[in-house]
């Protein structure tokens, strides 16, 4: 059955990469979550999408240039009534002791080389033994062949926005377990194939109905979605058991 995953938790009704957003992914029945990660000034892992602040949080400003202490007073619930800090990646990782979701760790480090970001990240995945149930992708691929060589049983998952040939020698190639593809990249029979060949294929981000029923009915490995209400309402029309 194709796994559901909440881009950056349930983020079509909740504010994007915030503790409520996982949770509320967690509580509508999704099989994993995505989300992003960058350093702060004083290195701590922090889980939000930009590089800078200004979208959404109440702040300015790049998160690199933020202490800890001080991008924690932001609010990344904009929108919202109750206020919801940038969360730590170590809070989402206690959270998910606590249940059974999948996580894929996105390596935000395409414009700004985060040193030793994956190193701290291995070590909160592994504090928490938490291995065997994180994916991390990146769409720096140098990121996460580093992050294979520290630590090799930690699957990963190339990103990608363009059609790339032969998608699983390449991932082969890089002992990635999985690629990570914009959704309209790849045709069915490549998508097909790659599977065949031991291959995951977890496309992003699937929001159209038309869409979702297309990976549906490949049986594809998973789909990174922001609407898992929706995406758990069609599964359960086009795919059985
Ligand atoms: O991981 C899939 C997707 O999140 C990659 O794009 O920009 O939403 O992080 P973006
Ligand atoms: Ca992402």
């Amino acid at each position: 059955m194709t796994q559901i995953f909440a881009h950056r938790g349930y983020s079509a009704s909740f504010a994007e990469n915030t503790m409520g957003s996982f949770i509320a992914a967690e509580k509508a029945g999704a099989d994993g979550i995505e989300l992003d990660v960058q350093l702060s000034k004083d290195g701590e892992v922090v889980v939000i999408h930009d590089e800078k602040v200004d979208r959404t949080t109440s702040g300015n400003g790049f998160v690199k240039d933020f202490l800890f202490k001080d991008i924690r007073k932001l609010n990344a619930n904009k929108k919202g009534i109750r206020k919801e800090p940038i969360p730590a990646l170590e809070e989402v990782l206690e959270w998910l002791k606590t249940n059974k979701l999948i996580c894929n760790i996105e390596f935000k480090n395409g414009l700004i080389p985060y040193e030793g970001m994956e190193d701290k990240v291995v070590n909160l995945v592994q504090k928490y033994n938490l291995s065997n149930r994180i994916i991390f992708s990146s769409f720096n691929h140098y990121s996460i062949v580093y992050s294979y060589r520290i630590a090799p049983e930690i699957q990963t998952a190339p990103l990608f926005i363009e059609s790339i040939y032969m998608p699983w020698v390449y991932s082969q190639s890089i002992r990635a377990k999985g690629i990570h593809p914009r959704h309209s990249t790849l045709p069915d029979e490549i998508i097909k194939t790659t599977m065949e060949n031991g291959i995951a294929v977890r496309p992003y981000t699937v929001n159209k109905d038309a869409h979702m029923r297309r990976f549906f009915q490949i049986d594809c490995t998973a789909i990174i979605t922001d609407d898992p209400v929706k995406a758990l309402n069609l599964r359960k029309l086009y795919q059985k058991g």
